[in-house]
C-alpha cells in the first residue's frame, strides 16, 4: 500500500481554537476520498516551504506563496487557490518549480457578479443614506426628496474586463434594460456580441458610462489603470464600482475626486491596502459604499469554491489535469509531468 496523498490546508481556514472559520467549505469529499490525508498549516505569511515538505498539494485562502515557499524535495505538485485572484502567488516559481496553479472561477463567477449588482443597486437606490434618514425619523423623512435615485433604463454600464465575472455581470444584469460596455483587449468578440456587449476602447468606458466596473486582474499593466485622469474623463453623476483589486485603482486619485464630487460615488469591496488604516481619508467620504473584500462571501459561494479545490486536488491525486490551471505552461514541465505519472500509478489503478 503506497503512502497517502498528503493535502495541506492554509492556516487561515481554521480559527485558533482548531474550528473551521468557514464551515461552508465542506471538507467531507477530502476526508472520504480513499489514500487521502489533509491538515492544517501552522499560520506563517508567506507559507513557509519547511511546513509544505511533507505535501503533494496544498489549497490556500489568503496566505502568500512565494519563490520560497518551494521546498526543494519537489514534492508540491499543485497550489489550489480558493478563489480566483492570485496576485498573492509567484506563478513563475510555481512554474519552474513544476507545481500547477489552479484557481476557482465556478466558485466565485456568480457571487462576484451578484456583487456588482448589490453595488449598483444600492448606489443608484442612495440605499445607506436612505437607512439613515429613516432612522433620523421625522428629521429624516422630511429630507427625503434631497435623495432621488437613479433610474437604470438606457443608463451606461461600462466594465473593465468581460471574462469570467464581467460576462456574468452582462448575463445577469440583462432585465434591466442598460446599455452595455467594456473594455478588454483580450476580449472574445463573439461573447461579447453573444451578451449585447459592444466592445470600446478604455478611455471611452470612463467617458460614457454611468458605472464604471473593474473586472480585471491585477497585473503589472493594470495596476493604478483607473487613474487621475482616467477618472477625470467620467461623468459627475457616474459611479466607480471596484470588485477587483484595490490597486487597479489610484486610490488617492479617486479619493480626490469623491470628495470634490468630481464623480457621484463609489462601491468599493477592495482597497489598495487591506484592511485600510482606520485614518484613511476614503473612509470619512459618504458617498461611498464598502465592504471588507467580502461583498461575494456566502454560502454559496464558500462551498463551491471549496468543491472546486478538492476536486482540482483529487484530480491531480489520480493523474489527472485539473480543468483550471493558470499556469499552463506547466504542462510541458518534466517534473510536473513525472509527478503526474507518479501519482497515475500509485492512485488511479
Ligand atoms: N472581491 C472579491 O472577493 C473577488 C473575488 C473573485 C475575483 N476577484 C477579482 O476579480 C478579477 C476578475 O476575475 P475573473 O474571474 O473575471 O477573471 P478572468 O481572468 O476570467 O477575467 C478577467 C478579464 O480581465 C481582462 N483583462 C486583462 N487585462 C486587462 C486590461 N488591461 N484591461 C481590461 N481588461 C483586462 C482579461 O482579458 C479577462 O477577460 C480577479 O482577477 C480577482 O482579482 C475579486
Amino acid at each position: 500500500m503506497s503512502a497517502p496523498f498528503r493535502v495541506a490546508l492554509s492556516s487561515d481556514f481554521r480559527k485558533a481554537d482548531g474550528s473551521p472559520v468557514y464551515p461552508d467549505f465542506d471538507l467531507e469529499p477530502l476526508r472520504k476520498a480513499p489514500n487521502v490525508e489533509f491538515a492544517y498549516l501552522e499560520p506563517r505569511n508567506p507559507v513557509e516551504a519547511e511546513q509544505l515538505k511533507d505535501f503533494d498539494a496544498l489549497i490556500l485562502l489568503g496566505r502568500r506563496f512565494t519563490k520560497d515557499s518551494i521546498h526543494p524535495n519537489s514534492r508540491l505538485a499543485v497550489v489550489a487557490r480558493f478563489g480566483v485572484g492570485y496576485d498573492t502567488v509567484d506563478v513563475e516559481a510555481c512554474t519552474r518549480a513544476g507545481i500547477a496553479l489552479v484557481i476557482t472561477p465556478d466558485g466565485v463567477r456568480r457571487p462576484v457578479a451578484v456583487s456588482i449588482i448589490t453595488f449598483i443597486l444600492a448606489l443608484s437606490g442612495k440605499l445607506i443614506d436612505k437607512d439613515r434618514l429613516t432612522r433620523e425619523a421625522a428629521a429624516g423623512f422630511a429630507r427625503r426628496g434631497e435623495y432621488m435615485g437613479m433610474g437604470l433604463i438606457g443608463r451606461t454600464l461600462g466594465s473593465i474586463g468581460i471574462g469570467n465575472i464581467g460576462a456574468e455581470l452582462f448575463r445577469l444584469i440583462k432585465p434591466f434594460e442598460m446599455k452595455l460596455i467594456a473594455h478588454d483587449p483580450y476580449a472574445d468578440p463573439k461573447l461579447a456580441a453573444e451578451l449585447g456587449v459592444e466592445l470600446v476602447g478604455l478611455e471611452e468606458v470612463f467617458r460614457r458610462s454611468d458605472f464604471v466596473s473593474v473586472s480585471c486582474p491585477l497585473t503589472p499593466e493594470t495596476r493604478g489603470l483607473v487613474n487621475a485622469e482616467r477618472i477625470a474623463l467620467m461623468k459627475p453623476t457616474a459611479y466607480l464600482i471596484n470588485t477587483a483589486r484595490g490597486p487597479v485603482v489610484d486610490q488617492k486619485a479617486l479619493t480626490e475626486a469623491l470628495k470634490e464630487r468630481r464623480i457621484a460615488g463609489a462601491g468599493l469591496d477592495v482597497l489598495e491596502k487591506e484592511p485600510p488604516d482606520p485614518d484613511d481619508p476614503i473612509l470619512k467620504l459618504d458617498n461611498v459604499i464598502f465592504a471588507p473584500h467580502a461583498l461575494c462571501w456566502t454560502d454559496q459561494c464558500f462551498a463551491g469554491s471549496g468543491a472546486a479545490d478538492i476536486h482540482a486536488v483529487l484530480d491531480v491525486q489520480h493523474g489527472r489535469e485539473p480543468r483550471v490551471i493558470v499556469n499552463r505552461d506547466v504542462l510541458e514541465s518534466a517534473a510536473w509531468k513525472n509527478r503526474l505519472a507518479g501519482f497515475r500509478k500509485r492512485f488511479a489503478g
